[in-house]
């Protein structure tokens, strides 16, 4: 682990969320989760502005620093993180509506506007840096889409989706909600995106490239755990309510977990290829102890 992330995931401002993954005593048991209002609070006082980000050395880097080879092996990354910021920001309505109590409502309303600025965010970068020819939105989301993994779509577009249909129509069906919030705020948001986030903004601090990109990217990383720390509050208050939804939990980690495995391996990745200076045994074991942590937190494994 390299000592530019350990400083930054260790900033007051990031520990704020009270993300079981970010507190060593979670290993322990012990974490003090924020209430869904204190964590609205906190949405408010961390706002960010993505017209403000200067990507002018950014553009340079990219077309003059970086290897033809490297910007390839970089896309994937990058474009599965452009295209799941579009799907999450699209999915999330129908659990909004779903919740069941106006405090959740409210914080997932503020999660809404940070996935569409996690959307615009990724669309000026890839605009300014001109990493695609593209014009708009639309059809630079369709040229990234092009990148991404089969399991991607089975994980977004299958998984997520067939809760989130489910939702729409059958809005009391908490279950249902248990099952989505366990795949989108567990899994794709604390298992796919930290890790991704944690490697690729490592990765360019050593290297000393896209100061722009790592800007925002961080602010988007800190998003990210204010999210997953209503998800890990939200399932430990379901988990304690009921038998039933505890197994909703444990049943939707083992079918869908295999399946992000998938995601952190680029569709070109050779065994013992590095990716970002780090392995994929590293990158896996980092995903799979931040899920550790907050499984405690929620009270799905027992505390050794
Ligand atoms: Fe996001
Ligand atoms: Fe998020």
């Amino acid at each position: 682990m390299s000592e530019p992330v350990i400083r930054r995931t260790e900033r007051a401002d990031f520990v704020a969320s009270s993300d079981p993954a970010l507190q060593a005593s979670a290993d322990r048991g012990e974490v003090n989760l924020l209430s869904y209002r204190e964590l609205y609070h906190l949405w408010e006082r961390q706002q960010w502005s993505v017209q403000d980000i200067d990507f002018s050395r950014d553009r340079v880097d990219w077309h003059e620093r970086i290897s033809p080879d490297e910007r390839f092996q970089r896309m994937y990354g990058l474009s599965s993180f452009f295209v799941g910021e579009q799907r999450v920001t699209a999915e999330l309505g129908p659990m909004m509506r779903a919740a069941p109590t106006e405090d959740m409502r409210i914080f997932l309303a503020t999660q809404i506007a940070d996935e569409g600025r996690h959307v615009a965010f990724f669309d000026r970068f890839y605009s300014e840096v001109g990493i695609f020819e593209a014009e708009g939105v639309q059809e630079r989301l369709a040229e990234a889409e092009a990148q991404v993994n089969p399991s991607f779509h089975e994980l977004f577009d299958e998984m997520l989706r067939e809760r989130v249909d489910r939702l729409a129509s059958e809005p009391e069906d908490l279950e249902a909600l248990v099952e989505a919030v366990t795949i989108y705020h567990m899994v794709l948001e604390g298992m796919l995106a930290l890790t991704g986030q944690h490697f690729i903004i490592a990765y360019n601090e050593e290297q000393g490239t896209l100061p722009g990109f790592v800007e925002g990217f961080s602010n988007v990383a800190r998003d990210e755990h204010r999210h997953v720390a209503f998800g890990s509050r939200f399932l430990r208050e379901m988990a304690e309510r009921d038998e039933r939804y505890r197994t909703a939990i444990s049943r939707t980690l083992e079918k869908v977990a295999p399946v992000a495995e998938q995601v952190l391996r680029p569709h070109w990745y050779e065994e013992g290829m590095p990716l970002f200076g780090y392995s994929l045994g590293e990158v896996r074991a980092f995903a799979l102890k931040a899920l550790e942590r907050r499984l405690k937190a929620i009270g799905l494994v027992a505390v050794s």
